[in-house]
């Protein structure tokens, strides 16, 4: 280490004595000839070391010229703690983080000016920790609802994604660290993740599974990308021509680093020719990786030219322009005031009000004296578990300790376990299943005294883990029962389920009045939680996917579409992903997108545009006025969506268009504006390749959630090729 920043010293001195290395990356020219001149000065050998991992989480550096290693690090939820050899924890003391809401949480707010600010503070966390990539954020399309890494994904739909993952990215990078987006691409399964071969047709591909990384690289400038590890259309995403040459460099004019996914490159010549530039792993020797001596020997055997080799060193050394070798970079900070402002805010906006039928919530305090809080997810932490990205949280607040903070003085809080969360997946019968109960006996005498019990129940990161997919959608650990019995002893229960992706709760929305919708929600979860509950915060969360009345009703499911045989999976529902495919063959989820409740209700009135027609370059204008009825303060999210009948095309009913978060006071009126760019009405024509725009009427849909529409119009567009 100390050699590094003694070379490091040096290479810096040579930079302000010679000012050729002069990182200036406005002007990119500049830049370019400078990393030109670099790439010089190379031998083939210090160029392959840029190009292979020499440790988990870095690749090797040029000690000759000074030029560090690159430093990368998971992930969504935070800064992860430094590793020895593999995964295993290097035990620090100096490598607490934040522990951010993850995926789905950050998508529930949706809120981008969140996103960015996640991305901020996670930017800065890298900083002062001196990862300068982060492997983050991820953002793959929620196909199923069983897939382990829903938690750590965005959405279902491709605009929210997208919004939210540009903001992300911004975030990021404004504190000159890399983001790396990933997993490119449709990682949408972790059964079978590193052999299976997905099938999409071109128009889904383009329409669901790519924008949100194509919006993060051409409107957020991405500078690095992880290839997936599944193939798409039987190549691995790591040596995809396709993906990585024609659609990436090609459409998308990325400039950055594609890396692989750790230990999912599979060859020499196909990946250093397809457009991977970087491959990572965990697993010793370095050496013998594709990208280390057997790329050497490719290139002197002339199979892997060095034009080829120099392009790949040279988008490394273009990221490092603008990371660890920046010229002004911003001062990294760790676990501030100010991130836990901004984790406890994602949280408190995220959390998700499903049904408050009796308005025991929130909860009128001064007539409460005695609160059960019950189940293992009161007190379990989420900042790591399952296998995967965890980040070693400074410190994260529990649901019943968040009670304490806002409630302890006042009111008796019992707690009883009722149900235990461990979870071994190698076990068959596996104990998720069982109930305990010992465990709910106990919970049900803790409950029946009480004014009002509070249910903690839903998954954890060890039952929602990235490496599998969960086998169905049922809740585990017997929690049905738990809830069941509690609920027959006191008719005021509260039921917060916590789980990063959709589970059956039909049971529960049929039985009990009052639930709640909470996710792995970072440092500040308790004390968000606590104050949706006792009404300092109006939830304003709304579901970034949908919930399944039977998981046979989602469409990789319902068309036998998952998890593929022979190692093949076929997307059969194409562009019919998520809401698209419940609303277009009108079934009837438990929850759809879009949904989630306040404490004060919103009126909706006066949907209007700017004008009857549009052309094809300019933007559809909408307002809309939405009044705050109740006497609480709440922020509602107006979401519109857009239908177009008689297309010449398959369409799905209806698409997000555009959304905008507001806070309304009670009894005030806000006009919401929207406003969409025509050309984002179009679908991918896969026979021409082009985005085209029908001519004709389009109707504009507004509402609070994608089946509750409140307002509706008609414009009309001419077309676009
Ligand atoms: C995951 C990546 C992660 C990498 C490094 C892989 O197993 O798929 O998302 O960044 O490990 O931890």
């Amino acid at each position: 280490m100390k050699n590094k920043i003694a070379s490091w010293f040096v290479f810096s001195l040579l930079i302000m004595v010679t000012g050729e290395l002069n990182a200036q990356t406005k002007n990119d020219k500049n830049t370019d000839a400078k990393i030109a001149g670099i790439i010089k000065r190379l031998t083939l050998e210090e160029k392959i070391a840029l190009l292979h991992a020499n440790g988990t989480f870095s690749s090797g550096g040029v000690e000759r010229l000074g030029i560090p290693g690159l430093m990368t690090d998971d992930g969504p939820l935070g800064v992860r703690e430094d590793v020895k050899e593999g995964f295993g924890p290097a035990n620090l003391t100096t490598d607490s983080a934040t522990f951010f809401p993850n995926g789905s949480a950050l998508a529930a707010t949706w809120n981008p000016a969140l996103a960015y600010r996640y991305g901020h503070d996670l930017g800065e966390e890298a900083r002062a920790r001196k990862k300068y990539i982060m492997l983050a954020p991820a953002f793959n399309i929620a196909r199923t609802p069983l897939c382990g890494r829903t938690y750590e994904y965005y959405s279902e739909d491709p605009y929210l994604n997208a919004r939210l993952a540009v903001q992300s990215v911004k975030g990021i990078q404004s504190q000159h660290i890399a983001a790396c987006i990933k997993h490119f691409a449709v990682n949408n399964q972790e059964v079978d993740r590193s052999r299976v071969s997905v099938n999409v047709d071109e128009r889904a591909l383009r329409e669901i599974y790519l924008p949100a990384f194509k919006a993060a690289i051409t409107e957020g400038d991405a500078w690095t990308i992880m290839s997936a590890y599944n193939k798409l259309r039987d190549e691995y995403c790591s040596e995809n021509e396709y993906l990585l040459k024609k659609i990436l460099r090609g459409e998308w004019k990325f400039k950055g680093i594609v890396i692989s996914d750790w230990g999912g490159t599979h060859s020499t010549v196909n990946a250093a020719n397809h457009g991977l530039d970087l491959e990572m792993g965990s697993e010793p020797p370095y050496n013998s990786y594709y990208f280390a001596d057997k790329l050497l020997d490719s290139v002197k055997a002339g199979i892997v030219s060095m034009e080829v080799i120099d392009e790949k060193v040279k988008h490394i050394l273009w990221v490092m322009y603008h990371t660890s070798m920046y010229d002004n970079p911003p001062k990294g900070k760790i676990n501030t005031p100010e991130h836990s402002k901004t984790v406890y805010d994602i949280a408190a906006e995220s959390i998700v009000l499903l049904k408050n039928d009796r308005h025991l919530l929130p909860l009128s305090v001064g007539s409460i004296k005695r609160i059960a809080v019950i189940g293992d997810n009161a007190t379990r932490s989420f900042h790591s578990g399952g296998f995967g990205a965890g980040v070693k949280a400074k410190y994260e607040v529990t649901a019943l300790a968040g009670l304490q903070n806002r409630l302890g003085r006042s009111v008796t809080i019992n707690y009883a376990q009722g149900y235990s969360g461990v979870y071994k997946p190698s076990l068959t019968p596996s104990p998720s299943t069982e109930p305990d109960s010992a465990l709910i006996v106990q919970a049900a005498a803790t409950a029946a005294g009480a004014d009002v019990a509070i249910l903690f129940i839903g998954g954890n990161r060890e039952y929602e883990s990235e490496g599998r997919d969960r086998k169905d959608l049922s809740l585990p650990f017997g929690e049905q029962q738990l809830v069941d019995a509690v609920t027959a002893v006191n008719s005021n229960t509260i039921v917060v389920i916590i789980g990063g992706a959709p589970y059956d709760i039909g049971k529960i929305k049929s039985n009990n009045a009052t639930i709640v919708w909470s996710w792995y929600n970072g440092s500040e979860n308790g004390n968000a939680l606590a104050d949706v509950l006792v009404g300092r915060v109006n939830p304003s969360g709304k579901l970034p996917f949908t919930f399944p009345a039977d998981l046979k009703d989602s469409p990789p499911h319902a068309l036998d579409a998952y998890p593929g045989e022979n190692l093949k999976v076929d997307y059969k529902e194409g562009i019919l992903v998520g809401y698209r495919w419940f609303d277009t063959k009108k079934i009837e989820p438990l929850y759809c997108f879009g949904y989630g409740l306040s404490y004060t209700t919103f009126d909706y009135s006066d949907l209007k545009t700017s004008k009857p027609s549009y052309q094809p370059t300019e933007s559809i204008n909408a307002t809309v006025k939405v009044k705050n009825n109740g006497k609480y303060a709440g922020k509602e999210t107006v979401q519109l969506y857009v239908s177009k009948s008689g297309s010449s095309v398959d369409r799905a009913e209806k698409e997000l268009k555009a959304f905008k978060k507001v806070m309304i006071a009670p009894g005030a009126t806000a006009t919401v504006e929207l406003s969409i760019p025509v050309k984002d009405l179009a679908y991918y024509d896969d026979k021409t390749g082009k985005w085209i725009v029908e001519p004709g009427q389009y109707q504009l849909l507004v509402g609070t959630s994608s089946r509750d529409i409140k307002e509706t119009t008609i414009i009309t567009c001419s077309g676009l090729h």
